[in-house]
């Protein structure tokens, strides 16, 4: 299980708003408790922060703002110590505008990083090419001084890299190895579909299903700026630097169909050993779909391919804000049932909401890009509200986000107290998790799905548990006539139900999920 932290939102220790390492450190008694097994941090390198970090100026070195290297050291040892893993936001794609390569590359047409990065001459229409910015606008920013464009796909302060250049490639291999050298156990790969371009910068079609109230980025496919063939030969170079080690992971962004996603697995596995399935994070919560993606995914598989699910991340709105209240306990059901690899995201175990940001006080670029698009990615982004005092127990000074009204509420202390909170909720699951080799190696089998209620197997020597889950609010009656099946309840969201034995047929009330174990599988 892996926990995801947003580091700038996790804990400040040293009272100026904005989270850090040693705040980290103070709360990794809390991921232990909570049974996870690996942190993974979103970025904490030498940064501008136009993009929060994800613009990085040094990949071997430690924002001031989050501590020092001294700091980072300690946090993997602690990390280690809990035996727990930490895993890195690596963002080989692009570097920030004030990475010294890229102020070396911009210096002159004969600098020998110019062809570290993407320079085009103008073409007919001023840009170089059609392509167009993740966050907005086009792609490509004029540079005066030397007379060419340079490519970025997300922000004009994050120039895209060159993979096609051995030396970059060496170079941030390099980087790599530093960070595996010192015991870090792996990397979540930042846009990994996008690694490398179109040799010749063709133009990328217009996209027939593009609705205008989309952002521009919409408006083409990125057919020859993403999702390369040679994509697969970076990977690869970076799997092998990975397999130099023991006992390390390798985690792709990609945002890709799951025909393509699938084939970031790499020829016989040796690509990306997770490339993220973010196949929950838009679908609607419609139990017919859901039960046809689970089964789409777990056939995509490569042989020996490992799953793994997602509900939420730093980029997303959460999960509870998607699907309401009443069914954030259904998810955590599924997500901690399926066979896979779960990740969760930062404050997901006690069902933090989206939190309303005012127009000025919104700091995500893409929302400030685009204001009228509604794109912030703040509200996903606000501190992690440990208790009831000023500022939710994150920190002593004004957050760099505002926390939501109902933090005295929903935070992990008054959890910690209520048997039945979200909190509790979420521990046995791990647990169970944890205990059951069949929730956590075992096979996964689809059993039956109608207009409310999806339910599955998983089984592993001998054992089995049966998970129906009622996505719709109303109650239901699970009788599945071609599985017949006798077990106990294991965890119900309607705890008083635990332990109840249930033959073939069970009531099931709204927004309820079962974890059934059941009897006699040999
Ligand atoms: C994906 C990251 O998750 C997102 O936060 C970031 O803005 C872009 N990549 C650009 O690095």
């Amino acid at each position: 299980v892996i926990y995801q932290i947003y580091p700038r939102s996790f804990q400040d220790s040293n009272g100026d708003g904005v989270g850090d390492l040693q705040g980290i450190i103070s709360r990794l008694d809390y991921l232990r408790s909570l049974g996870i097994d690996a942190v993974w941090l979103s970025p904490v390198y030498e940064s501008p922060m136009a993009d929060f970090g994800y613009d990085i100026s040094d990949y071997c070195g430690i924002h001031p703002i989050f501590g020092s290297l001294r700091d980072f050291d300690q946090l993997l040892g602690e990390v280690h110590r809990r035996n727990m893993k930490l895993i890195l936001d690596l963002v080989p794609n692009h570097t920030s505008d004030q990475h010294p390569w890229f102020l070396e590359s911009r210096s002159s047409r004969t600098n020998p990083k110019r062809d570290w990065y993407l320079w085009r001459d103008p073409g007919p229409d001023g840009v170089p090419n059609n392509w167009l910015s993740v966050f907005g606008g086009p792609g490509w920013e004029w540079d005066e001084r030397t007379g060419q464009y340079y490519y970025h796909a997300f922000l004009k302060e994050q120039p895209d890299l060159n993979w096609r250049n051995p030396d970059l490639q060496r170079e941030m291999l390099k980087t790599m190895r530093f960070w595996l050298d010192k015991g870090v156990d792996g990397f979540r790969v930042d846009v990994m579909w996008h690694m490398i371009k179109d040799t010749q910068f063709r133009d990328n079609p217009p996209n027939p299903e593009y609705q205008s109230h989309q952002a521009t980025y919409e408006k083409l496919i990125p057919l020859h700026s993403t999702d390369q063939p040679e994509v697969h030969d970076i990977v690869g170079m970076m799997r092998s630097v990975m397999d130099e080690y023991a006992q390390r992971v390798m985690i792709g962004e990609i945002y890709l169909p799951l025909h393509r996603l699938v084939m970031y697995y790499g020829m016989n596995n040796k690509g990306t050993h997770l490339p993220f399935n973010f196949q929950l994070l838009n679908l609607p919560w419609d139990p017919a779909r859901l039960f046809a993606v689970i089964d789409e995914y777990e056939s995509a598989l490569p042989e020996g391919g490992w799953p793994n699910w997602v509900l939420g991340n730093h980029d997303q709105p959460r999960i509870i804000s998607r699907i309401g209240q009443a069914q954030a306990r259904v998810a955590a059901m599924l997500l901690l049932t399926l066979r896979g690899t779960p990740t969760i995201y930062y404050g997901e175990e006690i069902g933090m909401t989206d939190v309303a940001i005012p127009p000025h006080e919104i700091q995500d670029p893409q929302g400030l890009n685009m204001p009228d698009l509604n794109l912030s990615r703040d509200p996903s982004r606000t501190p992690m509200q440990w208790d009831d005092s000023p500022n939710g127990g994150f920190s002593t000074a004004k957050p760099w986000l505002r926390l939501p009204y109902n933090f005295p509420r929903i935070n992990v202390k008054a959890q910690q107290r209520d048997t039945f909170s979200m909190l509790n909720f979420y521990k046995d699951l791990i647990g169970l998790r944890r205990r059951e080799p069949a929730l956590n190696v075992g096979s996964y089998r689809s059993v039956y799905s109608d207009k409310q209620v999806i339910s599955f197997v998983r089984e592993a020597g001998g054992n089995g548990f049966l998970i129906v889950l009622n996505l719709s609010h109303r109650p239901a009656y699970f009788q599945p006539s071609a599985f017949p099946f006798e077990g106990v309840i294991e965890i119900s969201t309607e705890p008083e139900r635990n332990g109840n034995t249930v033959t073939n047929a069970i009531p099931i009330a709204g927004d309820e999920g079962l974890i059934i174990r059941l009897k006699n599988r040999r």
